[in-house]
């Protein structure tokens, strides 16, 4: 006897499924990576390949992922392997590529969630005043690496502390899966995403009204701190790694590439619109990358270390932009403790937002493909994920974190968006990819795109692919 196929969750309502979409893209990677790459890599300079690569890659994709999404959930799919195969059936071999689909973000999300619980530990340190009396970098390092349990120091003893807070991060990340689409994801992402853009506002005007801290150096002020960001170099276009870092940071702030749109988009109706939706999303995300991400922390950063050091601390390693720079100017300012709280908890909010949706593929993979009911989909996830992540934990110290973003968060997300891309204008047609986006649109999308998603979208891809090869 068949097993009956049981119904597919969905999602409340249109403003639920954006707000779950830009609660994925807004993430660490739009207050911690973001603004660490600007800065590495001169400010201005970066500014002119990510807009390029914005418009160029990340809103044509965006739109290419909800739509494939859609299409996949017509079928009951509602990751990668489905999807390609139901747009391809006549090849036998496509939804294997598909499975990149699904690794990938698993892939992220074992170190991701680590770094999440950091954001939620260091939320509590501030509230308790744990870390807000250090005033010198030195200090706040030796304070980070303390509690990643790097070193043994007069702040903690190993790594005790910052497993407890893992372990509370993944329970409350499996809570929300456990839960669903409607009332899990989208519940989550309809109070977590006002409050982060509350917090975030907050910090901002805190951050305007610095003034100039050091008066013998008055050059040291918010204005040139924007400046740094935004003057543009023209001469940085000639950089490949510019080029690199910028689109590669698309993908990465827009979740595109991953895998997780597509399955957000399977929850859809088959007359949901995707155009308007799919921009509202991207541009909620830039709203938060570019005028939050950037304007709180490089300013701030900029007015205590001038435009020489805020480099230098940004090369010298992601974390210390957002662990190091950002408490030590809240520690130098009235109420550490409060603001800290915000700056760590809006982190907090914006990778939780982010991570329920890498586990979604995984997932909705079991569910769909194997007709595994959610609860034990998600515990066979939650046995997976939590032996995964122990190496992040564990070995941090050899640079495991950093080899799983290479290969996570920059490598697959290439592959990936080139596969789908290519499938869907060039083997299911652009004709009919067209007419699929328009399918129930509140907009249309101006012609030139077709030209860009046909021509300009895979060869910016391969030209990306091309370049990463020679440089790994
Ligand atoms: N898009 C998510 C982020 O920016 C993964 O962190």
């Amino acid at each position: 006897m068949m097993a009956q196929k049981k119904e597919r969750d969905s999602w409340g309502s249109r403003l639920g499924i954006i707000m779950a979409v830009a609660g994925s893209a807004i993430g660490l990677g739009n207050f911690l990576r973001f603004p660490a790459k600007a800065a590495a890599n001169g400010g201005g300079a970066f500014m002119i390949p990510y807009f390029i690569s914005l418009l160029l890659l990340g809103i044509p994709l965006m739109w290419i992922e909800w739509t494939l999404g859609r299409y996949g959930g017509g079928f009951e799919h509602g990751t990668a392997p489905g999807i390609f195969h139901s747009l391809w059936q006549k090849n036998r071999f496509i939804k294997y590529f598909g499975v990149i689909g699904i690794f990938g973000p698993l892939v992220i999300f074992i170190y991701y969630i680590f770094i999440e619980s950091w954001t939620l530990a260091y939320s509590f340190f501030a509230l308790t005043g744990r870390y807000t009396t250090l005033l010198d970098q030195h200090s706040l390092r030796s304070f980070l690496i303390g509690f990643q349990g790097l070193q043994k120091n007069q702040y903690f003893n190993g790594i005790a502390t910052a497993y407890v807070f893992f372990l509370i991060t993944f329970l409350l990340n499996i809570w929300v899966i456990y839960y669903g689409i409607k009332r899990g994801i989208e519940k989550l992402c309809k109070w977590a995403m006002p409050l982060l853009f509350i917090f975030g506002l907050v910090l901002l005007v805190r951050v305007l009204t610095l003034g100039v801290p050091d008066l013998s150096r008055p050059g040291w002020n918010v204005s040139a701190g924007f400046g740094f960001l935004w003057n543009p170099d023209f001469s940085a276009l000639k950089s490949a790694k510019v080029w690199l870092e910028a689109a590669g940071q698309i993908f990465f702030t827009l979740s595109v590439g991953i895998g997780v749109i597509l399955t957000y988009a399977s929850y859809l109706k088959k007359a949901d619109d995707v155009v308007l939706s799919g921009l509202t999303a991207s541009v909620t995300n830039e709203v938060a990358e570019v005028i939050l991400g950037a304007s709180i922390i490089i300013p701030a950063a900029f007015v205590f270390f001038g435009p020489v050091d805020i480099k230098l601390i940004a090369q010298s390693g992601v974390f210390n932009l957002g662990f190091v720079t950002m408490p030590l100017v809240l520690n130098k300012l009235p109420w550490p403790q409060l603001f800290g709280f915000f700056w760590f908890f809006l982190l907090f909010l914006a990778g939780i937002t982010s991570s329920v949706s890498l586990a979604q593929p995984a997932v909705a993979f079991l569910e769909d493909e194997f007709n595994i009911k959610r609860k034990r989909a998600v515990s066979i996830f939650s046995i997976v994920s939590f032996i995964l992540c122990q190496p992040a934990i564990f070995f941090l110290g050899r640079g495991v974190v950093d080899e799983l973003d290479f290969w996570g968060g920059t490598f697959f997300l290439v592959v990936f968006a080139t596969i789908e891309t290519v499938l869907f204008v060039w083997v299911f047609g652009m004709d009919r990819a067209w007419e699929e986006i328009h399918k129930g649109p509140d907009m249309t999308i101006p012609n030139v795109y077709k030209f860009i998603n046909k021509y300009i979208n895979p060869l910016f891809l391969f030209i990306i692919m091309g370049m990463r090869f020679a440089q790994e």
